[in-house]
């Protein structure tokens, strides 16, 4: 029998993949692979037993790698599962910074008492007018499965889209997206682009790439996305960029104390991933991971 522990819960269409030989069990130090969510494991023992952790899900940086490797456990991810559903909230994301529905629909609430909210509603909609995306340039940072994706619907939404990786060459992204227009260097993208997606793991070399001379080169006025991690931005320099007015918004799905008390910050608790699909198939992905792992000792996505 093979013991399993869940340190998140996680969809039943995932957990419903594992045969009789699996029980799932409570004790973390007895289990021979753990299925994690976004629940951090720095500070958690990795019992005796363990062969393998499953993250559903793309980013690793609540695991502790080093140590895996130390102990030679494997680590799963399971990139592109929920591309889709972070996607879709990158765009709900820049279509709050563009156009003020969160003041909008907020007003009414504080107004909706009122015997003559309907007249009132005509001064609302001049208090909170916004933007149009269209034919606004934005620049996407990283061209992985969810980069690609948030470019791709970009361009279909009429924006002009600039992506930068650079673990890919220019044709190798052309291939993956007719739809990015240029594959240019970042100081290109930072001085043309109205709006910034980063779409980026946490890795040493990427914490705190948007700092102060990353925003010194960024357009007047630019709205910053971050549906990655919090720790790409540095946020000493993301709050005089605010404050400035150099960032006109920033939207995070990864805020903190600092970042969830400044000014023109939308904040969204980590919903990226969080839909019934995503979760379905992060679940499922993960669990067919571990079982081949475990049964046939392929690795894949580790
Ligand atoms: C991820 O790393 O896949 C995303 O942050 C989504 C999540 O874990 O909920």
């Amino acid at each position: 029998m093979y013991n399993i522990k869940c340190l998140n819960p996680i969809s039943p269409l995932g957990m419903e993949l594992f045969s009789d030989n699996y029980q799932v069990i409570d004790d973390a130090a007895c289990a021979n692979a753990i299925l994690v969510r976004s629940a951090s494991m720095h500070d958690m023992e990795l019992g005796e037993n363990l062969d393998a952790i499953a993250r559903a899900g793309a980013g690793v940086n609540n695991i502790p790698l080093e140590k895996c490797a130390e102990k030679g456990i494997v680590v799963f991810n399971t990139p592109g599962a929920n591309a889709n559903g972070v996607k879709e909230a990158v765009l709900a994301g820049l279509l709050m910074s563009a156009r003020d529905f969160i003041g909008g629909v907020n007003w009414v609430q504080s107004v909706r008492e009122d015997p003559d909210v309907a007249k009132l509603v005509e001064k609302g909609k001049k208090k909170f007018a916004g933007t149009e995306i269209k034919d606004k340039k934005i620049g996407v940072i990283g061209l992985g499965a969810i980069g690609v994706l948030v470019a791709n619907a970009c361009n279909r939404l009429g924006m002009e889209v600039y992506g930068y990786d650079p673990f890919i060459s220019v044709q190798a992204a052309w291939n993956l997206s007719r739809d990015i227009r240029h594959i240019n260097n970042l100081d290109d993208i930072y001085a043309k682009c109205d709006y910034i997606t980063v779409h980026v793991p946490l890795l040493p070399s990427t914490e705190k790439m948007l700092n102060a001379q990353a925003f010194e080169k960024m357009k007047e006025g630019v709205v910053i996305l971050n549906f990655a991690r919090d720790l790409l931005v540095d946020e000493d320099a993301l709050s005089g960029a605010i404050a400035s007015g150099k960032v006109r918004k920033y939207v995070t799905d990864f805020p903190n104390a600092r970042t969830a008390n400044m000014e023109n910050v939308i904040a969204i608790p980590h919903l990226g991933a969080s839909t019934e699909e995503s979760e379905d198939n992060c679940a499922m992905m993960a669990v067919r991971e571990l079982r081949d792992f475990i049964e046939n000792g392929n690795i894949t996505h580790s």
